[in-house]
């Protein structure tokens, strides 16, 4: 056996990962050979953005601001281990997602495909007259168009990158200039932008129109991923289970109102990932709510599909992933170096991989939930501590009042916690 093969069949030990010290955590982490002496340090000390940084990377600056960062263990994806580095301040979401990621694990993983990475950015041209004739000398000086893009951005031609095709659309009164660009590892905005900016003149000049604007498009359909899995029923609860995953599936393709609160679901996990590595989760929501929409309306992301024959749950999501490896704040932030790390430095296709994985099982567990005992036992049992910080317990009270209003079987609400705690503090 090869030795990355026996590597990766060295079983991780994540026993009570959950229920360990934080110093704990980081031992366990590097223990399971997640973590180098660097990144250790990194989160020992809990290092953050250093000011002087935040005061050069936005404008106006008074100060930085911090979310917790936890791990989601267990995530199998294409025959490799990974434990994902999740920024939220959300309670459950790392326990939903680690939750679905471990039944996964059991099940082969997850199998993920990208068919490509490139980036489209657009230019509007109007006031044109003849939209034919426009459109064919655009295509005639194609290459000539394609050099200039390139000459904008001489850095990505260097990397292996660079300009690679256009496209043309009418749309009403518009004539709209697609470009396509290999932007190797970086997200592409501003080696877009530049591009477009450096051949707006050139297309106004031999069309003789108007050039509105050129920009990157966050509806990013060239940086397709697709993360699938399947599942037997019985690590689900059995057959009745998976089936009602499959409707609530078919469900979300079909109520609009169901649909936005399913994405939000499979967000939480995504938006987690993309925010730990730096990236930009707006550019990845707003891609992500546009593909939703491609169909002509809103509908839910995921495919859920119950296989009666092999008892087996079949999960699908396809997503733009447009995620970076290199660029805007990652190599900035020590948070963000450490998740790096932890993901063992991945490709942007590989990070892409798996934060489409991770939307995936995020979905899994929510609906699981939702389907079976609803969502506000899982959530509402870890939204008590926040809900016990808020009603003024201290760093020692919390696990107490959580532990007695569960074993009271009491409702989790701010009343029955701040009873729980003055009971506590009168003993
Ligand atoms: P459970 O069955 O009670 O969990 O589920 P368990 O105690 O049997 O533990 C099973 C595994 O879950 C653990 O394995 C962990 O991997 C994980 P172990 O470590 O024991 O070998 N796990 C945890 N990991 C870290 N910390 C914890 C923890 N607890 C379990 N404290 C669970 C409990 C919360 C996982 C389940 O109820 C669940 O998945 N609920 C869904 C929660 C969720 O989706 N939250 C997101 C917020 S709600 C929302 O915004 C989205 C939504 O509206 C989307 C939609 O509508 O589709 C719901």
């Amino acid at each position: 056996m090869d030795k990355n093969k026996k590597e990766q069949e060295k079983k991780k030990n994540w026993l009570g990962f959950q229920k360990k010290e934080r110093i704990e955590r980081i031992e366990m982490l590097e223990n399971n050979d997640f973590l180098d002496k660097n990144t250790k340090k990194i989160l020992l000390e809990n290092e953050n953005l250093p000011l002087e940084i935040a005061n050069q990377i936005t404008e106006n600056n008074i100060a930085t601001f911090s979310l917790p960062m936890g791990i989601a263990p267990n995530f199998l994806i294409d025959g490799k281990e990974y434990a994902v580095p999740m920024v939220t301040e959300e309670p459950s979401v790392i326990a939903a997602a680690s939750y679905a990621a471990k039944i996964i694990s059991k099940c082969k993983g997850f199998k993920t495909i990208a068919l490509d990475r490139k980036m489209i950015g657009e230019i509007a041209l109007y006031d044109i007259i003849d939209f034919e004739k426009a459109k064919n000398l655009i295509l005639k000086n194609e290459n000539k168009i394609l050099e200039i893009a390139n000459e904008a951005y001489p850095s990505i031609v260097k990397r292996g990158g660079g300009a690679i095709c256009l496209e043309i659309k009418k749309l009403e009164n518009f004539l709209v200039v697609y470009l396509t660009v290999d932007v190797k590892e970086a997200m592409g905005a501003n080696i877009l932008n530049t591009m477009l900016e450096g051949i707006k003149p050139l297309l106004e000049e031999i069309t003789n129109s108007t050039a509105l604007m050129g920009i990157l498009s966050n509806y990013a359909t060239k940086s397709l991923v697709t993360a699938t899995c399947e599942i037997d029923s019985k690590l689900l609860g059995g057959n009745h289970v998976a089936k009602k995953i499959d409707l609530a599936s078919k469900f979300a393709k079909i109520d609009t109102y169901r649909a936005a609160t399913h994405n939000k679901g499979i967000f939480n996990g995504i938006d987690a990932v993309v925010i730990a590595t730096g990236n930009d989760w707006r550019g990845i929501e707003a891609a992500g709510h546009a593909f939703a929409a491609k169909n002509g309306k809103y509908e839910g992301l995921t495919t859920w599909t119950f296989d009666e024959k092999i008892n087996k749950l079949k999960g699908e999501l396809t997503l733009p992933m447009p995620v970076a490896s290199v660029g805007g704040s990652i190599g900035l932030n020590p948070s963000v170096t450490a998740a790096f790390d932890i993901l063992k430095n991945p490709s942007a296709i590989e990070l892409a991989k798996i934060i489409v994985s991770v939307g995936l099982a995020q979905n899994l567990a929510a609906i699981k939930a939702l389907v079976t005992t609803g969502i506000q036992k899982g959530h509402m049992k870890l939204q008590a501590r926040t809900l016990a910080l808020f009603s003024g317990a201290k760093d020692g009270e919390v696990d107490l009042v959580v532990n007695t209003i569960l074993e009271k079987k009491l409702i989790i609400n701010s009343e029955n916690i701040k009873n729980i705690l003055e009971e506590i503090r009168n003993i």
